[in-house]
């Protein structure tokens, strides 16, 4: 319980620096690459899951999609709004990633970045990314790899250190994904730990159809 409260502490309060502190940790190719594995198409409906301050949403609007933004943090639901609250095409609601306020089977593609090591149950995450799509939708699920940077754990509240991709493909297919792929996404997330530390670790995809 603790650390689910620090989490949500974490994020409540770095939101308005949100933007910045992500590009020292990733770069923008990670959103254009994940909407190009999930093949977007103008007019489709996206869900953003554990949306921040909307690095994807931003992306899927320019593409000219319909964007729900999840976050169940209220300070990156503001920042969502006070961006993207004046798109027509745009949507942000309060919830958790394991009882999603989506209604099933309404969503063309599904994409989390950089979430699932945050979220207590990874397994119930994929899940509802199922449940969310439409039969034939996609999701695309952006993460980094399994490491040993104990600082991620402890200065940025991490509830798992990355995964392993085959585990996280794995899930897919359990909670019922018909066709599932995983592999290097060739990008990397980089960070420092307050001793100095540097840490530069390979981001991976999976992406599977319903
Ligand atoms: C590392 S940030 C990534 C934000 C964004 N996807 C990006 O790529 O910049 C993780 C986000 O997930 C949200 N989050 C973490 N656990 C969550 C949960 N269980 N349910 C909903 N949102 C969650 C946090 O509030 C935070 O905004």
């Amino acid at each position: 319980m603790m650390e689910r409260t620090s989490s949500v502490r974490y994020f409540e309060e770095v939101a308005r620096e949100w933007d910045d502190l992500r590009k020292g940790y990733f770069r923008d190719e990670v959103r254009e690459k994940a909407l190009d594995l999930a093949g977007v198409r103008p007019g489709e409906r996206a869900a953003d899951i554990g949306a921040g301050t909307g690095f994807l949403s931003e992306a899927l609007l320019g593409r000219e999609l319909e964007v729900v933004a999840v976050d169940r943090s209220s300070a990156m639901l503001a920042e969502l709004e006070r961006k993207f609250g004046g798109h027509p095409g745009f949507r942000s609601r309060g919830g958790d990633t394991e009882a999603l306020p989506i209604e099933t089977g309404t969503i063309d593609c599904s994409f989390a970045n950089m979430v699932l090591h945050h979220v207590e149950s990874p397994d119930a995450m994929i899940g509802e990314l199922f449940r969310i799509l439409k039969p034939g939708g996609r999701a695309v699920l952006t993460d980094f790899e399994r490491h040993d940077f104990d600082f991620f754990l402890t200065e940025y509240y991490d509830r798992w250190p990355g995964f392993p991709p085959g585990e996280v493909a794995a899930m897919f297919r359990a909670a019922g994904f018909a066709s599932v792929e995983e592999g290097p996404l060739g990008e990397v997330c980089q960070a420092e730990s307050s001793a100095g530390v540097r840490a530069m670790v390979p981001i991976f995809f999976v992406r599977a159809v319903r």
